[in-house]
């Protein structure tokens, strides 16, 4: 870092992105198992604020693991190296004043804590909250079943950890809420962070 000298100082601050839009620039981290339903939750969120007039991105950790990061994988290393650049990228998208969902696993506290730490005050933690059992049983991607003949290794769940958030924001429960319900829980907090 030592020659690298940042013009952050002397460019537009985020106030000044924000009040154009009109909003506040949020980061909204969505953790869960896989199959828990974070990626339908967090586009259908995206699609509702939207259609309110709220300015988004969305990013999903299969979308960026076949591009920006696409040359990671499941060890402890490849999913810290992850979070670390969607973090990294959601606080840019954020401090400009864009509402930023991201929907990762995110396995871990110390892999949350990275993110929060890198992200600051703008970081809303959500937990999309199923158990594995039911997560297992929908299989949507077929992915747990590959999971238990071993044909993929580490699987968050099966034989690779994921510690449950202690604190989230607000927390989900995707097997006792219907998505309308969940939508509208979300939609109501997330409206009263951002509102100018
Ligand atoms: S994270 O652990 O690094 O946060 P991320 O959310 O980016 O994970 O990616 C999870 C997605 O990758 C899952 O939804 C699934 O489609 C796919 N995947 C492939 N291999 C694994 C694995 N070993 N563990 C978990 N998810 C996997």
């Amino acid at each position: 870092m030592e020659n690298i000298h940042p013009i952050f100082n002397q460019s537009l601050s985020s106030q000044d992105k924000e009040s154009l839009l009109g909003q506040k620039g949020l980061v909204i981290w969505m953790v869960g198992l896989s199959g828990s339903g974070k990626s339908t939750l967090a586009t259908g969120l995206e699609n509702k604020l939207h259609s309110e007039g709220i300015y988004t991105m969305l990013l999903d950790g299969d979308n960026l693991r076949v591009g920006l990061n696409s040359n990671l994988g499941f060890d402890d290393s490849g999913r810290t190296e992850n979070i670390r650049r969607a973090s990294e990228a959601a606080k840019l998208f954020a401090n400009n004043g864009t509402v930023t969902i991201c929907s990762f696993i995110s396995p871990t506290i110390v892999i949350r804590k990275l993110a929060k730490d890198i992200i600051g005050k703008r970081f809303y933690e959500v937990f999309v909250n199923c158990p594995l059992e039911i997560c297992e049983q929908r299989d949507v991607k077929g992915l747990y079943a590959k999971a238990r003949r071993g044909e993929i290794k580490k699987f968050t769940g099966i034989d690779s950890p994921f510690e449950e958030p202690v604190a989230p924001d607000i927390e989900i429960k995707t097997h006792q809420m219907n998505l309308e319900t969940s939508l509208d829980v979300l939609f109501e907090d997330v409206m009263n962070k951002i509102k100018f």
